[in-house]
């Protein structure tokens, strides 16, 4: 499956694949969203295929849901599985702490909600992930289509105060409009540099009307597995 890869190409699948480890016969799973969460995907397709392993899937994105259907998943609604075994996923930033920013993909608020039904989240992600303090990475915060200009100077003005923002927030865009998440919502990026107290931020932006959820993980992930472009892989 994974012919001739690109060391960051190496470095995904190689975590992917050990990750697949963690899975058992039977498990009702959270499927991450992003080019790391695809190989997953891909992988756990090719053991129910071939080695007839029986697990349920719960997508956190409609790509993730294509793909899991085309590769042999069986998929379900989260509300139809209640409550699942392990979520693997991927991350844009892992801090020491395990603490991540998620969201470069656009996916965070149903990867979250996921994640936290979950009795335990596995990431998996490349080294170039691993940080030593998040906000290096574009922090994005889904926000409600209405009034969201409205939202993002609510939310500059709260991390001024913060003494937080190292820059203006975005728009994301996808081609000369704005992205919309599966959610039919609006995805700002904070450019920060550095975020001194993630926790504090978390909770801080998540207060502000029209903020629907922000992509930093506190206290969810409880295992990381760290794959290198020579093959090698930590867990
Ligand atoms: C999607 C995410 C992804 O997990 C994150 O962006 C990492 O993606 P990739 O595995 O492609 O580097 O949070 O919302």
């Amino acid at each position: 499956m994974s012919g001739q890869l690109s060391p960051i190409d190496t470095a995904k699948f190689v975590a992917a694949k050990r990750a697949c480890d963690f899975v058992e016969d039977g498990m009702r799973l959270g499927l991450g969203t992003g080019s790391t969460a695809a190989w997953l995907v891909r992988c756990l397709g090719e053991m129910v295929r071939e080695d007839g392993l029986r697990i349920t899937g719960v997508p956190t994105s409609v790509r993730t849901a294509e793909l899991a259907r085309q590769v042999g998943i069986t998929v379900t609604s989260l509300d139809e599985a209640k409550w699942l075994d392990l979520t693997i996923d991927g991350a844009d930033e892992v801090d020491p702490e395990l603490n991540l920013i998620k969201g470069g993909g656009g996916a965070l608020l149903q990867e979250k909600i996921v994640a936290t039904a979950s009795d335990r989240m596995l990431v998996i992600a490349d080294v170039s992930k691993q940080v030593q303090a998040l906000g290096a990475f574009p922090l994005p915060i889904e926000v409600v289509p209405f009034g969201w200009r409205t939202t993002k100077a609510l939310i500059e003005e709260t991390l001024t105060s913060l003494d937080v923002l190292g820059d203006q927030a975005s728009l994301r865009l996808n081609g000369d409009q704005a992205y919309v998440t599966d959610e039919g919502n609006y995805i700002l990026d904070l450019h920060l540099g550095r975020i001194g107290n993630p926790r504090q931020l978390a909770l801080v932006v998540n207060q502000i009307p029209g903020v629907v959820e922000n992509g930093l993980f506190i206290d969810i992930c409880d295992v990381v597995i760290t794959g290198h472009g020579s093959g090698k892989v930590e867990v």
